[in-house]
């Protein structure tokens, strides 16, 4: 039905999250709020546990770690999205697509297996609790990170990889705020339901099996601490519940969309807010509010920028 059905899209039509005036104010509001304080908060844990000296420790280089992924996970489509809302035609080019499919698997393929990590850690701590200090060693957290980057690069690299191979010849209009994977490979010129299914759901099946992994060792954890009930155990608990919600609340949606794709694109829609948006948000209040220790050393670390304010060396130091 086209001309030249080989030549390939230039740009993308992004529909954004509504029609209605009213919301996208709304909508524009709450996510230029949510992203800068996704932006505050993280970068405050990032701080506060690299000049803490007694926050050095696998748990929370982990946790650093992890605020900087939601840093990044907020930041590659997040933005684009809220210049975008009063925009009348929000187009977004070929490359600036792929790049969004790139970025949104490798952080989120690499927060997962950081999440494993930090999983472990705790499952380590204790289950076996003796053996903590030779197992979580420096190498062995230096090596989980690496390892978490790597593979969702090559996750992301698996995904783009087949992205890369449709033919893109005329349908360009993504039905949400930036580019997902589902909602893109629909629009490609010859029929890949069967391949796409496939495709998608090795996704879905990974997000589901890390999850179950997550779910079991948690919940060990947990039984293990309620057995052991000493004095530092309200501490772990809450430490660990902690963990265990910001599992539940990647996980659920990153699950949803990709081990039924193609099925209700509002559901979809919605649902990528979520880990795009809101759970980068709530990762550091979860972390903070739940955790005495991240809480102190916070409010030490604002109280001193406070004091240092119009001092003329504003230097940060800790006893
Ligand atoms: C991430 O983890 C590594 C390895 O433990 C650690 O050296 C680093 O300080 C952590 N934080 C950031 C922001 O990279």
């Amino acid at each position: 039905m086209e001309a030249v059905n080989h030549s390939r899209v230039s740009e993308f039509v992004l529909l954004g999250l509504t029609d209605s005036p009213q919301l996208q104010i709304f909508l524009f509001v709450m996510f230029s709020v949510f992203c800068l304080m996704t932006m505050l908060g993280n970068c405050l844990i990032l701080l506060t546990v690299l000049s803490t000296p007694h926050l050095h420790s696998p748990m929370y280089f982990l946790l650093s770690n992890l605020s900087l992924i939601d840093m990044c996970l907020s930041s590659f489509a997040t933005p684009k999205m809220i210049m975008d809302f009063f925009a009348q035609h929000k187009t977004i080019s070929f490359e600036g697509c792929i790049s969004q499919i790139f970025f949104l698997h490798l952080f989120t393929g690499t927060e997962i297996v950081l999440l494993i990590s930090m999983s472990f850690d705790r499952y380590i701590a204790i289950c076996k609790p003796l053996h903590y200090s030779s197992i979580m060693s420096q190498r062995v957290c230096v090596g989980l990170v690496a390892t978490s980057w790597t593979v969702g690069f090559l996750h992301t690299m698996s995904q783009l990889a087949f992205t890369l191979y449709l033919p893109f010849c005329g349908p360009n209009v993504v039905d949400s705020f930036f580019c997902d994977l589902p909602l893109v490979i629909q629009l490609a010129c010859i029929d890949i339901y069967v391949l796409g299914i496939f495709m998608i759901s090795t996704s879905g099946v990974i997000a589901l099996v890390s999850f179950l992994f997550l779910l079991t060792s948690y919940i060990t954890v947990l039984v293990t601490i309620k057995d052991h009930s000493s004095t530092g155990s309200t501490k772990a608990f809450s430490t660990c519940t902690a963990h265990f919600i910001v599992v539940l609340m990647f996980f659920g949606p990153c699950i949803f969309i990709y081990v039924w794709p193609f099925t209700d694109f509002l559901v979809d829609k919605v649902l990528s807010v979520f880990y795009t948006i809101f759970t980068p948000f709530l990762n550091p209040l979860i972390y903070t509010l739940r955790n005495q220790e991240v809480k102190t050393a916070v409010k030490k670390k604002l109280s001193n920028q406070y004091l240092n304010l119009g001092k003329t060396t504003p230097i940060y130091s800790v006893q």
